[in-house]
């Protein structure tokens, strides 16, 4: 989704800007572009459909702007086509003010109406542009630029963050947010916005989240923050420890493939520091150990893979807990009048920790009562801070479009929690509890020898890779992996696949079996590999490839009947999708990678969706 940053202090902005763009090129966009302040009044913008390369080779790389406070954007089309006019900065009619915006304003047209009866002219298809139009409109009536910002954001409905330029004050940017992440950044030599905090990581690593309806004055010398009610305010600092290395390719190819190996040691970083003595801690949760007991359902509430990683946690956590967990769509759970009685419980798990839909998910669950806990990965994000309780997945920045590392640590952590729980719960024995603690602990050193039998997985996409539907079956756990496996294939590929309970194949699913057809049979889960086996047989009789993912122990079974066959090392049934979902991911890789696909950034997806 779109991106913002935004610069004031002694160096040109311009450079700083475009690295921050670069830096935000993952969230996946479709323009670019930067405004900066002329130093003797005015601005100038520059912007571009397309990569962020046009942009910055038509202008040098910026290095002949010498304005020393701009505003930068990538866009993310919603309100207009992708076209160099409706990318963003927009500047007003008169050239006072210029802007960047993230987010819908819902009643732009409205606004355009009457500011047009006013015989204001625009340019583009954008809600965006009636912001800097208003804002310029209300500082035509003599207000200050600041009068003017607050009396724009009380007109305005819908979500935003913004970052502002006005041409007669070179030395101030205004930024302002309502439901889209937007955080301000401190350094000796200047002072930041920035919608992510990787765009200004080489810069500074300390940071304000901004709240809703805040807006911030930045100036070379500092920033002031106001509440909504226009009184200033002082904000708390965090310190953010991510690497700046963490969000460069490090040598690597794509940013895909080194996410795909680093998730041992992110599964070690996440897992680590919440076990002690052979027991699961989590400390300083606010749910108490009675609220555990009493709990009765469990809501898991997520969007695309964090998702997928509640189907695995449903199986997982009705197995150890007894109780039922449903796993609801974040998108859905807001509109379906969901049950939420006394000892639910909302378990939120996103990476961004700003998707839109789970945010307002988030919301509906607190608003009926439920306890919400969260598994994010972006410390201060939107969904961290709305939360009851927080648990932080220790993945490091995820800049690939398609989750790898995010999906493992995130799974690691539900793992965790279901044996806190089963303990305080009594629903477990202390021999299965010691044996899945113990066996997620082991679970680094065995993806490391998944990861090491990569080259014979590259083999069989360069077998597979032209095939244009590919079929996921599996049941129970196998299932809810396989739609991650499908997910990621799909997503950047682009090669049709679909996920399936294997149970289901025989209504419907199998009359789309051909000979030729590409099906990834799942048999990790050793209960189920016999049923496995046999839908394995009856696709195959259907003139099906195969390639089939099992354990080691069921390797030999399962090669006397697939086309081919990829192994994963023993662990307890439980945690089986951890180890099985990584072939899946690199599948899904090498695949795009022989078929030329821009990995990291796949067409039309965003990082992070922050719109409905
Ligand atoms: C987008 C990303 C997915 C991600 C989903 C949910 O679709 O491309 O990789 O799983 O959003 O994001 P979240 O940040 O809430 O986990």
């Amino acid at each position: 989704m779109c991106g913002i940053v935004g610069y004031i202090g002694r160096e040109p902005a311009a450079p700083i800007l475009l690295d921050g763009l670069a830096h935000l090129e993952y969230r996946g966009y479709d323009s670019a572009g930067i405004a900066v302040c002329k130093p003797g009044g005015g601005l100038e913008v520059y912007k571009s459909k397309g990569r962020l390369e046009v942009l910055s080779a038509s202008i040098d790389g910026g290095v002949h702007l010498p304005g020393c406070t701009g505003i930068g954007h990538t866009r993310w089309a919603t309100h207009g086509e992708p076209n160099d006019v409706n990318s963003h900065p927009h500047v007003s009619e008169d050239g006072t003010f210029s802007l960047v915006h993230n987010g819908i304003i819902e009643n732009y047209l409205e606004i355009k109406e009457s500011l047009q009866k006013n015989g204001v002219r625009f340019t583009s298809d954008t809600d965006t542009e009636v912001v800097a139009q208003l804002l310029a409109y209300y500082y035509r009536e003599g207000v200050d630029i600041l009068s003017a910002v607050f009396k724009v954001l009380h007109r305005i409905e819908g979500a935003y963050a913004l970052g502002i330029l006005c041409a007669d004050q070179s030395d101030m940017l205004i930024a302002a947010r309502k439901d889209a992440p937007l955080l301000l950044g401190y350094s000796e030599g200047g002072q930041f916005i920035a919608s992510d905090v990787t765009a200004i990581l080489r810069h500074t690593r300390e940071v304000s989240y901004m709240e809703d309806g805040e807006v911030a004055v930045l100036t070379r010398e500092g920033i002031q923050v106001y509440n909504s009610l226009k009184q200033p305010i002082t904000k708390e600092r965090h310190h953010v420890d991510w690497e700046v290395s963490a969000a460069e390719k490090g040598g690597y190819e794509h940013f895909m493939f080194k996410e795909i190996m680093e998730q041992p040691q992110a599964i070690a970083k996440t897992i680590a520091p919440r076990i002690r003595d052979g027991q699961v801690h989590f400390d300083g949760l606010n749910l108490t150990e009675d609220a555990i007991r009493d709990v009765k359902k469990i809501f898991i509430l997520a969007c695309g893979s964090s998702y997928h990683v509640g189907m695995v946690g449903k199986y997982m956590l009705e197995r150890l807990l007894r109780i039922p967990v449903e796993v609801t769509l974040a998108s859905e759970f807001r509109y379906c009048d969901p049950i939420v009685n006394p000892g639910t419980l909302a378990i939120v798990i996103s990476q961004s920790g700003e998707t839109l839909d789970t945010m307002a998910a988030l919301r509906e669950a607190k608003a009926r009562g439920a306890h919400v806990l969260s598994i994010v990965n972006v410390v201060g994000s939107s969904i961290a801070r709305e939360s009851d309780d927080v648990i932080y997945t220790w993945a490091g920045p995820e800049i690939a479009v398609a989750t790898t590392k995010a999906y493992s640590t995130q799974l690691a952590v539900l793992d965790l929690l279901g044996l806190y729980f089963a303990k305080i719960m009594d629903t477990i024995s202390p021999e299965t509890y010691t044996e899945i603690l113990e066996e997620l602990q082991r679970l680094p050193e065995k993806l490391e020898q998944v990861l090491a039998h990569k080259e014979r997985i590259q083999y069989f996409a360069s077998q597979y890779f032209n095939h244009n539907s590919v079929f996921f079956i599996g049941r129970n756990l196998d299932y809810a992996m396989g739609l991650e496996g499908s997910l990621k294939l799909k997503e950047i590929s682009y090669i049709h696949s679909e996920a399936y309970a294997s149970g289901e194949l025989k209504h419907g699913t199998i009359s789309l079996i051909e000979p030729g057809t590409l099906v990834l049979a799942l048999g990790t889960f050793d209960p189920l590999f016999d049923k496995a086996l046999s839908n394995v047989i009856e696709v195959k009789a259907r003139g099906a490839d195969v390639l089939a993912l099992t354990t080691e122990e069921r390797a030999a079974d399962m090669a006397k009947i697939a086309s081919g066959v990829i192994a994963i090392p023993s662990t307890h049934q439980l945690l089986l999708p951890s180890l099985g979902v990584v072939p899946l991911q690199l599948f899904a890789y090498y695949v795009a990678l022989n078929r030329g696909c821009d990995i990291d950034k796949p067409r039309n997806l965003a990082k992070s969706v922050t719109v409905e």
